[in-house]
């Protein structure tokens, strides 16, 4: 038996002054247009928010050519498919019943517990970017226990999927972690080749690939910590000259 492992990846947006590492986040996109973008949508993601990664406004265009989006205005109101413009968001993918991931790092968790405490989320954080990079690598052969031709693919990070009857025991306990998921394993490693060189295999592409989806998520994610830390320095500000002020207030009384 036992419990789902998800690995606890040091992301560069962790923690207080954490942010996006963009050389990251552009690996990750790469990854998701190349592999995931077939089955999955970012439908919320305008793609001229790409341009916080550093692309330029010719860079955009060229990107966002690959995607055909339908526009209801062309062919006299009846629509028509035409190459998407920056101005547009991803488009919408429904053709393998995946579910959109522009919002996944934020809908699912990666840490619980102890005992429902939620400490773990505390000091871990919640963890959706550490789920996606542990479901990408969480693929593992099948245990003996199950039929063969039970449908999906076994992963111990996924825990919502099909089980089979033979893997519980006789109380109904799992006694393999994980469960089968719909989605065949998108990623083995060097999967994409980055222009940089950097690493591709398959750990650094999962984290990179889950970066991007954190991205996508929370794209403001440094401006808000930012605007915490002026709110912050602004109340310290606050409070001296407040006890200041204070102090001189009552200075003849006392
Ligand atoms: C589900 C990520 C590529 C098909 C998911 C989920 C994530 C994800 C995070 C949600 C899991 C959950 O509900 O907790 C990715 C990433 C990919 C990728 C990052 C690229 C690296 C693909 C591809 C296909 C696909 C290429 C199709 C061949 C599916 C399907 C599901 C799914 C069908 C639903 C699985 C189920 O509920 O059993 N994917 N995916 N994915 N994905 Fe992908």
């Amino acid at each position: 038996g036992g419990e789902a492992h998800v690995e606890d990846y040091a992301f560069s947006f962790e923690g207080p002054f954490g942010s996006y590492d963009q050389m990251q986040l552009q690996r990750g996109l790469k990854i998701f247009t190349e592999v995931c973008a077939s089955c999955h949508g970012l439908k919320y993601v305008p793609i001229r928010d790409l341009g916080a990664l550093g692309y330029n406004e010719d860079q955009l265009f060229a990107y966002a050519e690959q995607f055909d989006v339908f526009d209801q205005e062309l062919n006299d109101g009846d629509g028509d498919f035409r190459p998407a413009r920056p101005a547009d968001n991803f488009p919408a993918v429904t053709s393998a019943a995946a579910p959109d991931l522009s919002m996944m790092a934020k809908a699912r968790a990666g840490f619980h517990g102890p005992y429902g405490l939620g400490i773990n989320q505390f000091f871990k954080g919640i963890g959706g970017a550490e789920y996606i990079a542990s479901l990408m690598a969480g693929y593992h052969e099948a245990p003996e226990c199950a039929p063969e031709d039970f449908p999906g693919y076994y992963n111990t990070v996924f825990t919502v999927g099909g089980y089979p009857e033979e893997c519980k025991n006789e109380e109904g306990a799992h006694t393999v972690p994980g469960s089968w998921i719909a989605m065949p394993p998108p990623l083995a490693g060097d999967d994409v080749e980055f222009d940089d060189g950097h690493s591709a295999s398959l750990h650094h592409e999962a984290a990179d690939v889950a970066a991007f989806l954190m991205w996508t998520a929370e794209p403001k994610m440094n401006q808000r910590k930012e605007a915490g830390f002026i709110g912050v320095f602004f109340l310290l500000i606050l409070s001296v000259l407040l006890y200041l002020v204070n102090k001189r207030i009552w200075a003849p009384i006392k």
